[in-house]
């Protein structure tokens, strides 16, 4: 098939890239470089031999998608831009807001146009917000309250709206949960501008002696260590979870979860990474961060059972092929 990748240059837009070109498929790539960069591209070339579609475009803008979907053939889309940035969204709602719902908005009027009825959506576990997990896929839509939680769970319903109304169009929304790690070749990974908010990029920080300590915020939860756990998966775990929703052959709309299915805690993250990777990370525990839960990781018996989907690389497989990354950029 082939498969256009809104925000192809990206974190997980790249290596999903890299799995489908790997699997014989082809891409073309629509970034507008807002937060990946252009030599991400002979990158991706390096690693599979081949080469991508690229266009360095805003999926925003209705003129230049129609251009792009008039002039190939495609048979469908994976839609991973947008911005992700939990914390800035609460400051920048309305760019939040315009961005990720346009964008999505439009690639869906671009597919029911021009007949391409393969969708699949870049969503995350914040839908749950505040659920008890393990999360299922049918919990109640309830996102974590920030305009950038909110954008994911009304463009999930969007697009349930426009498969409704279009029988023929299959979307897949599929619910990350901690993307973290990068390619084995060391070549892509996680590059975000500016002061790192996730903890894997910060911890990497710290580990490279920029930043002096990580902050570990609260070890007052209720967890087996007082620090808060999440379900970590590997970037290129997930990247597979990917390409086996675009290959999947239903119709309507279904939803999966891309997770391990267990959780880990922030010590334990970081104690994994100084253990496997020979470096110190000085760290100091401070107050909790506003927002944060306790514990979140997914249910995984449905992307199992429907998806055929399983993570197959651990946290030490992650903190290494993080720590390989970073090392290569230096
Ligand atoms: N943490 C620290 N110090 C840091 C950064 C994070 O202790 O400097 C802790 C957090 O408190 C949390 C854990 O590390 O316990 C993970 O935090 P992240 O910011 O890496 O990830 P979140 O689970 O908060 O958020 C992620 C994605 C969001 C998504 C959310 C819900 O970044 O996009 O999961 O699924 F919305």
């Amino acid at each position: 098939m082939n498969i256009l990748v809104t925000g192809g240059l990206g974190f997980i837009g790249s290596h999903t890239v890299v799995e489908l070109l790997e699997s014989g498929h082809e891409a073309i790539i629509v970034d507008n470089l807002y937060n990946s960069k252009v030599d991400v591209f002979d990158k991706i070339c390096q690693i599979t031999g081949k080469s991508p579609g690229l266009f360095i475009a805003d999926a925003t803008d209705a003129a230049e998608m129609d251009d792009i979907f008039s002039k190939h053939q495609i048979d469908g889309v994976i839609h991973f831009a947008g911005f992700k940035a939990v914390g800035e969204s609460v400051s920048k709602p309305l760019e939040y807001y315009r961005n990720n719902l346009v964008s999505a908005m439009v690639v869906a009027e671009k597919c029911v146009k021009y007949k391409v009825n393969r969708f699949v959506f870049s969503s995350s576990a914040t839908v749950y917000g505040e659920q008890e997990p393990p999360l299922k896929e049918d919990s109640e839509l309830m996102p974590t309250s920030n305009p950038y939680g909110e954008t994911k769970a009304m463009i999930e319903r969007i697009l349930t709206d426009v498969a409704k109304a279009n029988p023929e169009f299959s979307v897949c929304l599929l619910r990350y949960f901690n993307p973290v790690g990068a390619h084995k070749s060391g070549l892509i990974g996680e590059d975000p501008n500016g002061i790192p908010n996730n903890l894997m990029p910060f911890v990497l920080r710290v580990a490279r002696g920029e930043i002096e300590k990580l902050n570990v915020f609260g070890d007052d939860y209720d967890t087996p260590d007082g620090t808060g756990v999440r379900d970590y998966i590997h970037v290129v775990d997930l990247a597979r979870g990917h390409l086996k929703a675009i290959e999947k052959d239903s119709a309507g709309v279904s939803v999966y979860n891309l997770g391990t299915g267990s959780g880990t805690s922030v010590l334990e993250l970081v104690n994994t990474f100084i253990r496997v990777n020979g470096v110190d990370v000085p760290y100091e525990i401070v107050g909790r961060r506003d927002g944060d839960v306790a514990t979140c990781y997914a249910d995984v018996t449905k992307s199992l059972k429907e998806l055929g989907f399983k993570a197959e690389y651990g946290i030490e497989d992650m903190v290494r092929d993080a720590w390989q990354f970073e090392k290569n950029k230096c």
